[in-house]
């Protein structure tokens, strides 16, 4: 074992977080550690490396078990040092071995004794035992890995971004190797390239990892083990999270049966009790059966507790057509550009998600049009326009002693105390909640502050950078739902595919330094992206021999295309063929989109918190969610298969 927890109880004052609770942690094992926001997972992870001290029960820790951790707080570290040295630190060990050696070699050329020279020589054995001699390779490439340029390798750590801290401080962690990786959030900062290289690198990693994450997709392929901090519980299941869901179900479903079965036994007995207290002779009998139920091990009821969020964005004015113009747009960090006399226009309505290959120029063009960065072009806000800016340094903006209310004070809404408090508690934040201090919030407690913050001020136009950061799937769907129903317009970044698809109507790509406009859902845009990469492919294969072979091409065969048999029965045979494929490909198309149109009816039906209080219409809904996502895949195939056939019948033509 490396680590574990032994019958553990911990608590802030009254507040409860774990209850007697055991886990042993063993080498290699990957764990998934869950529960909503605010449950106490970080505080969790405090207690294993020994940050806090239960207040009962032991905290077991093998002798030799080194431990790395990553905070979920990207503030509590700061340095000049430049981002090498910082994960360079992970090797704490050569760097001191090295240090050594420089002082006996200093040594040795001053005396030139034998009993140095073979401490020397020790020294330099046991340095090339550790590996000491590539340590600053393998440093350089980590952090290459994570998208650091050579040149940024010596800039220092705190002219860093929040989400580039991250990935130093990751960097470093993943370089000691230690034998147990406690990961807090890992992904919230990273982009999609990044998570693609840290999911590689921890499918290999020797050690134990312990990632606490709200991502199912990262979660499902990182881990085969997940605890679930729960009512104050920890729950295990042994598998990825797709198995955690499907056996939760079933261990809900057990329950609530058992607690039925408990129920029906309990009336049954109570009805007995009733009619032997009536009878003298029976009353005995009464007092035994009464005996016997107060005994009785009580099953909860399975009353699902769920953390609801109520968020609801407000409008206070209706703003002209266009949102905003941007023309000319350029803008390079050095020889990086990423626009060059780019042009677009958001309109009133829109529902805009940037995607983009690489983080850098999303949150950039962003921050241009939040004004909160350098450019060159023209940037013109539309008639009544109110914007407001969500991001993650909005978070990391936000004053660490005031208190929740304090917070919301300051934000410059004439709203009083009271329409705060009815606000924060929209926000899980009740009675004395709203007393809590910034800094001792969960991340997730956090985001809603800032959320929050948001919404006070009732603006029509929302820029959100990585929303969905910090909270937990639950809800996330329900700032979904809230976003669905925002009559503003907004334009968004996020890492999350789930988040995007269900709220953006239309999608920005930054590629070749422009910006480029596909009006329609992330879906639509995948399968288009997907068809045009096709395309280009079948291009390049029909391109391909043409350019590789100066020679004479050789000639298709001449059934195929013989100039004059306009009218010969194949050709007519081929027409038929094409009219029909043309006419199928129409039919799925139609199909295609009355289905999407049913998805998302679904989607808005499941996202509404109260299909879940009437249990069959919620079964019934799922099922046929799933029915018509299975109908969708099929669909897209058939589409696809048409699409290919279809291209193959022009060429022939
Ligand atoms: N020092 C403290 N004193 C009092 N309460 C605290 C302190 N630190 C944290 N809390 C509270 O304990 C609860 C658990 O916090 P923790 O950060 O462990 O949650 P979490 O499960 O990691 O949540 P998230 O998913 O939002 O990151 C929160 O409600 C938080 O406000
Ligand atoms: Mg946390």
């Amino acid at each position: 074992m490396l680590v574990g927890l032994q019958n553990v109880t911990f608590e802030f004052g009254a507040r409860i977080i774990v209850e007697d609770a055991t886990w042993h942690i063993q080498p290699n094992e990957r764990i998934g550690l869950i529960g909503f926001n605010g449950t106490g997972k970080s505080t969790l992870l405090k207690v294993l490396v020994g940050q806090y001290a239960p207040s009962a029960g032991t905290l077991e820790r093998g002798r030799e078990t080194s431990i790395g951790y990553l905070h979920q707080d990207l503030l509590s570290f700061d340095t000049n040092e430049s981002i090498l040295q910082v994960a360079l630190s992970a090797f704490e060990k050569v760097l001191q071995l090295e240090k050594e050696i420089e002082a006996l070699g200093a040594e040795l050329e001053k005396t030139g004794d034998e009993k140095t020279l073979i401490a020397y020589t020790d020294k330099l054995h046991e340095l090339e035992l550790l590996g000491g001699y590539n340590i600053q390779h393998k440093t350089e490439e980590v952090l290459q890995g994570l998208g650091f340029s050579n040149a940024d390798l010596n800039r220092p750590y705190k002219e860093f971004s929040g989400g580039w801290r991250m990935r130093v401080l990751l960097a470093k962690m993943i370089l000691a190797q230690p034998d147990l990786l406690l990961l807090d959030e890992p992904t919230n900062h990273l982009d999609l390239p990044s998570i693609e290289w840290l999911e590689k690198y921890l499918q290999h990693y020797q050690g134990a990892v312990v990632i606490v994450s709200h991502d199912k997709y990262f979660l499902n392929r990182m881990v085969t083990k997940i605890v679930e901090l729960y009512q104050r519980q920890l729950h295990f299941y042994n598998g990825n999270y797709e198995f955690y869901e499907k056996e939760k179900a079933v261990r809900i479903e057990m329950q609530q049966k058992a607690f039925e079965n408990q129920q029906d036994y309990i009336r049954q007995n109570e009805r007995l009790v009733e009619r032997f207290r009536a009878k003298a002779s029976k009353a005995a009998m009464a007092q035994s059966i009464m005996k016997k139920l107060d005994k009785l091990d009580r099953i909860e009821d399975v009353a699902i507790e769920r953390p609801d969020l109520r968020i609801n964005f407000r409008v206070d004015k209706v703003p002209g057509r266009v949102i905003v113009e941007l023309d000319q747009l350029s803008k390079a960090f050095g020889e990086n550009v990423i626009l060059k006399n780019a042009k677009a226009e958001i309109d009133r309505g829109d529902k805009i998600a940037l995607i983009g290959a690489n983080g850098k120029g999303k949150s950039t063009l962003l921050r241009i049009i939040a004004d909160v960065e350098s450019f060159s072009g023209n940037r013109k806000w539309g008639h009544n326009v109110d914007e407001s800016f969500y991001a993650q340094h909005q978070l990391e903006a936000l004053h660490l002693n005031n208190t929740i209310l304090e917070e919301m004070r300051e934000c410059g809404s004439q709203m009083t105390d009271l329409e705060l408090r009815a606000l924060l508690g929209c926000f899980l934040f009740s009675g004395d909640d709203t007393d809590k201090k910034i800094k001792i919030l969960s991340g997730g407690e956090k985001a809603r502050v800032a959320l929050a913050k948001t919404i006070v001020s009732r603006a029509n136009f929302l820029m959100l950078d990585e929303p969905t950061n910090h909270l937990d799937m639950h809800s996330v769907d329900l700032l979904i739902g809230a976003l669905n129903k925002y009559e503003g317009t907004l334009i968004l970044v996020s890492h999350d595919r789930h988040f995007i698809a269900r709220t953006a109507n239309k999608i920005w790509e930054i590629a070749d330094g422009e910006i480029k406009e596909f009006k329609g859902p992330y879906d639509e845009w995948v399968a288009w992206n997907e068809r045009m990469k096709k395309n280009k492919a079948l291009q390049v294969k029909d391109e391909a021999p043409a350019k590789n072979k100066p020679g004479p091409v050789p000639e298709k065969p001449a059934v195929a295309a013989p100039p004059a048999a306009a009218n010969t029965p194949i050709n007519k045979e081929l027409k038929k063929e094409v009219q029909r494929q043309q006419k199928l490909f129409q039919q799925t198309e139609e199909a295609l989109n009355k289905n999407k149109t049913l998805l998302q009816q679904l989607e808005k039906d499941l996202a509404h918190p109260d299909l879940y209080s009437d249990k069959d219409r919620f079964v019934k809904t799922e099922q046929a969610y799933k029915t018509a996502v299975a109908e969708n895949q099929q669909l897209e195939k058939k589409y696809e298969e048409v699409f290919t056939r279809l291209m193959q019948l022009e060429e022939e033509q």
